[in-house]
């Protein structure tokens, strides 16, 4: 059974029934990524930092918030999604990890900081594959400007500024209204206040797409396409998606918009508006240094580490790839236990570790007499630094099994 607490950074939680974090999580929590020196999500975090140099770098808030602080707080409504124990990790009823860094939102605008960057950690429960893992990092962004005459006026010189800028670089984008009816500014807000903070957002970030896609931006070359499009998030309106096209498609690269105005009242700046992004490091960076496996990023083995520097971003050098191992596991389902697909990947990830490259359900159906259900997983096991016996996938497989009858109550068939 579960612990009836758990240790994080020194302190001790209390467990309960929706207690969900696995060992395998536990021990990551503090690697903080996005901190080492020379590591790749490092070296995007400084790049991003240095495009916006007058913006506050923060980068060592704790994962640990209250469901409160990730959701309510954030205008989530009461039956979202991911507030489910299927798709958050829980450490108890009243205390989990970010699933996003918008839940420091709050906290950093109540301090006072009109302009900032947070860099951290972040936690969600998701299948097995070479672009999803467990721990991603992602950079929130944020200004607020005053809500008056002269806020405004700050507003369009910083446009003025940002366009004379864009202006000159070989840059195509494909707009969407600033403000329309699919995507409203918010009844408190002055309409004329929220094109320009949008418009802000928007010139702020496409000097972002340049610095971070444009290359060597030579005239020369084709232009870097950037395209706007509606979004809707629950703490901001308008909102907007950023896509860029890159080495042949187009890549969703981060979400955006007008700062809800609870959020700000909440933090005791309600005279403030402002608009905040949150973009995913593990994205850009896969693209940027072609780095193939999300696995690698907490890789230790030197021929990963070695090969990159702080300040430059460089192309990864694959080393051999190992070869794969495929394993079947089928079962019957316990009738009174239910196991989603992110419980099935969870065992698998606490029991392989980063020895599991992909699990894939493969098969599916229910009894037609008993109404039982049964399950296949092919589980591929790949070790990105050696050579996997066939023994040892076998031996994880059987530990996998193990789990799965006493955890879960499910019969192999
Ligand atoms: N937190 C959002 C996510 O994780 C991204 C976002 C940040 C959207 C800030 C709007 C404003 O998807």
């Amino acid at each position: 059974g579960r612990p009836s607490s758990l240790e994080i950074f020194g302190d001790r939680y209390p467990t309960d029934d929706v207690t969900n974090i696995t060992p395998a999580i536990l021990a990551k929590l503090p690697l903080r990524l996005h901190t080492r020196p020379a590591h790749p999500l490092n070296t995007l975090r400084t790049l991003i930092e240095s495009h916006f140099p007058e913006f506050t770098p923060l980068s060592s808030l704790s994962p640990l918030v209250t469901p409160f602080k990730n959701f309510d707080e954030l205008s989530f409504p009461p039956d979202h999604p991911g507030r489910a124990v299927t798709d958050s990790y829980y450490v108890n009823k009243n205390l989990m990890l970010r699933t996003h860094t918008s839940a420091h939102e709050v906290e950093v605008f109540r301090r006072g900081a009109d302009k900032w960057l947070l860099t951290a950690d972040v936690y969600r429960r998701d299948e097995i594959d070479g672009s999803h893992y467990p721990i991603f990092h992602q950079m929130e962004g944020a200004k607020i400007f005053t809500a008056d005459a002269a806020g405004m006026r700050a507003v369009e010189e910083d446009n003025a500024r940002l366009r004379a800028l864009l202006g000159r670089a070989n840059i195509e984008i494909e707009d969407v209204p600033h403000v329309s009816a699919t995507n409203p500014a918010q009844a408190t807000h002055d309409p004329v206040y929220a094109e320009l903070v949008a418009q802000n957002l928007k010139l702020s970030l496409n000097g972002l797409m340049l610095t971070l896609f444009g290359g060597a931006g030579a005239s020369s070359e084709a232009p870097l396409r950037v395209r706007w499009i509606e979004a809707y998030f629950p703490f901001t309106t308008p909102s907007f998606e950023v896509e860029v096209f890159f080495r042949g498609k187009w890549l969703e690269i981060l979400g955006s918009g007008v700062v809800r105005q609870a959020t700000l009242d909440t933090a005791n700046v309600s005279n403030k508006i402002g608009w905040a992004f949150g973009l995913g490091l593990e994205r850009i960076a896969m693209i940027l240094y072609s780095i193939p496996d999300i696995r690698l990023f907490w890789s230790t083995d030197e021929r990963f580490l070695s090969q990159f520097t702080d300040e430059k971003i460089t192309t990864f050098q694959p080393y051999s790839k190992y070869p794969s191992c495929f394993k079947d596991v089928s079962f019957w389902t316990a009738q009174d236990i239910a196991l989603h697909e992110n419980d099935f990947c969870d065992v698998v990830r606490d029991v392989a570790g980063d020895l599991v490259e992909d699990v894939q359900k493969i098969d599916s159906f229910v009894h037609p007499k008993t109404s039982r259900t049964s399950l296949c997983y092919r589980i591929n096991y790949r070790s990105m630094d050696r050579s996997l016996s066939n023994e040892e996938a076998n031996e994880i497989q059987a530990q996998v099994v193990d789990r799965l009858r006493q955890q879960f109550g499910v019969e192999i068939r």
